[in-house]
């Protein structure tokens, strides 16, 4: 399973990807402007510098609603880099810029997807990635990794090449889950993949190491 990472901080972008074990970055409108970006040139630049520094697909969210405006930032985005990936709503009009870009040979992550039917039109569209918003699906109450389950299920039966992106990521199970029931990717904030670092046993018997090392060797 692939690790992203889902912001547009650029700090935490290089600290996760000194981990060694970072394979991409996922991005959206909110998280642009969480950083402070606005408007199309500085955006552009951001993404320019997101890709400098991630040997990776790094996923940019097109504003445009329309099949037209969608096709125009698509290939804006796309000829910013190589790793750029053209992320497109799950909407009637974005299935069909999936479909175009996909035949132009543009990689695509079909984002708000919250259900196996939105997964199945995504695919035959050629989506490189679906996004299954597993996190806010479990704030309505919906089981979010079931649906990261379903969905694997039918892909594998159905021989779909599009990659299950699990985003809207909230805590470390998040990510354990994902990798059991077969998402190929998750992405996530920092926090949560440095939690699955965490555990107390690691930390008082490397103490306990570290003493005895320390005692037998003074
Ligand atoms: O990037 C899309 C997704 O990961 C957003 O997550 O936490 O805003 O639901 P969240």
């Amino acid at each position: 399973m692939k690790f992203f990472i889902d912001t547009a901080n650029l700090a935490q972008i290089k600290e996760a990807n000194d981990l060694g074990i970072l394979d991409g970055v996922t991005t959206n409108p909110s998280l642009m402007a969480k950083e402070g970006i606005t408007g199309t040139d500085n955006v552009m630049k951001h993404y320019k510098a997101i890709c400098a520094i991630v040997d990776g697909d790094v996923s940019a969210e097109v504003i445009s609603t329309d099949f037209e405006g969608m096709i125009r930032e698509g290939e804006m985005l796309a000829a910013l880099d190589e790793k750029i990936v053209v992320k497109i709503p799950m909407i009637k009009e974005g299935i069909k810029a999936i479909k175009h870009l996909t035949s132009m040979g543009i990689k695509t992550n079909c984002t708000l997807v919250f259900s196996s039917g939105q997964a199945i039109l995504a695919a035959k569209a050629g989506a490189t990635y679906i996004s299954p918003f597993i996190g806010r699906l479990d704030d309505i109450s919906y089981d979010g990794i079931q649906l990261i389950a379903e969905i694997a299920q039918i892909f594998a039966v159905q021989g779909y090449q599009t990659q299950i992106l699990a985003a809207s990521i909230r805590n470390p199970i998040h990510i354990i889950k994902s990798a059991q029931v077969g998402a190929h990717v998750i992405t996530s904030p920092l926090d949560s993949i440095l939690a699955l670092l965490k555990h107390p046993l690691t930390d008082s018997g490397l103490e306990k190491f570290l003493a005895d090392h320390k005692k037998a060797n003074s």
